[in-house]
């Protein structure tokens, strides 16, 4: 078993630390709120105070923060991870943060003499409660090779995609449709209402049509449907509309580096933009619908 860091405790760090800790390992986490620490504590996390006690006789460090930004600090500032880590050590970023930023992180760890692996994940809060996640890898294949079994203890399907970036590329890729297909199932459920449509009834039939799709299924936005659904627990992340917002932003970016349009990914970067702009930034992304339709009701 293995000695890891864990440094973002939030929606999804706890859950999946907790899993590392249940599969064996030793984590020590870090986390700048409070609340994050307890819940980490309470599953059994040593929680410490500074990145270079959490990360000082690891095998691995995990970061599961906001954006690149913040990543980017934790692990390069004068007290972050690459100063304090063991040589041969790994950071495995789980966040999803883009492919720049992901390519000179690992660049700078080479420098080093430590490794890197973009690892972002698919699943939702859901997926990393019952340790079902996709990871998409992108790094050296020595670095993978760390990541690989220690990743086992949060999620089922691994893929290495390719060298470092590529993982927060399919990860771009994935969101973008994910992102896309929230803001349709949150504008198209304001038209259901209008037209009286029953919830349960809509959500039954398009579930078996061909309007069905993962986050409709999974993350209905309408409350009272899907049990599992934040839209029937006050629109409490789950994945927050900054963070869907976020992933837009590095979608479109890319996608107009590379020459390519994405009219819809665009258009669903202004929507979330708007509902963020309203005060809804914190709430789960199937919060959007609140701001479409404020009869929808929020708790
Ligand atoms: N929530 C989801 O469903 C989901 C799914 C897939 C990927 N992601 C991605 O995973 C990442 C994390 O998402 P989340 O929903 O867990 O976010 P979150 O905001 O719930 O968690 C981030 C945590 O990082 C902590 N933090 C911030 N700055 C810190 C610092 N300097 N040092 C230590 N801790 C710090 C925050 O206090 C917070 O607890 C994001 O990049 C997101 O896009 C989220």
């Amino acid at each position: 078993m293995s000695k890891v860091a864990w440094i973002g405790l939030g929606h999804m760090g706890v859950p999946m630390s907790k899993n590392m800790v249940e599969a064996g390992h030793t984590v020590f986490g870090i986390d700048i709120a409070e609340p994050a620490r307890e819940a980490a504590r309470k599953n059994g996390v040593t929680v410490v105070s500074t990145v270079a006690e959490a990360v000082r006789d690891v095998d691995a460090v995990f970061t599961m923060l906001q954006n690149g930004s913040i990543v980017t600090d934790v692990v390069t500032g004068p007290d972050g991870a690459f100063a304090h880590m063991p040589a041969g050590a790994v950071v495995i970023d789980c966040s999803t943060i883009g492919i720049e930023t992901a390519r000179t992180l690992a660049a700078q760890a080479k420098e080093r003499g430590l490794g890197f692996v973009d690892a972002p994940v698919s699943g939702g809060v859901e997926g990393a409660a019952d340790g079902s996640l996709t990871l998409m890898l992108g790094g050296d294949i020595e670095h993978v090779a760390i990541a690989e079994p220690l990743l086992k203890s949060v999620g089922e399907y691994i893929v290495h995609v390719g060298p470092s970036g590529d993982g927060q590329a399919m990860k771009v890729v994935n969101n973008a449709m994910m992102a896309v297909g929230m803001a349709a199932a949150c504008e198209v459920s304001v038209l259901a209402r209008r037209l009286k449509l029953d919830p349960q009834v809509y959500f039954d039939i398009v579930t078996r049509s061909s309007g069905d799709s993962w986050v409709f299924r999974n993350w209905f936005p309408l409350p009272g449907v899907v049990e599992t659904s934040p839209s029937s627990h006050g629109y409490e992340p789950g994945f927050m509309i900054d963070l869907i917002h976020k992933d837009l932003r590095l979608a479109n970016a890319t996608a107009a580096e590379f020459g390519v349009q994405l009219q819809t990914a665009a258009a669903a970067q202004q929507l979330f933009a708007a509902a963020s702009a309203q005060g809804l930034g914190e709430k789960d992304c199937t919060g959007l619908v609140l701001g479409l339709d404020e009869t929808v009701p929020s708790a």
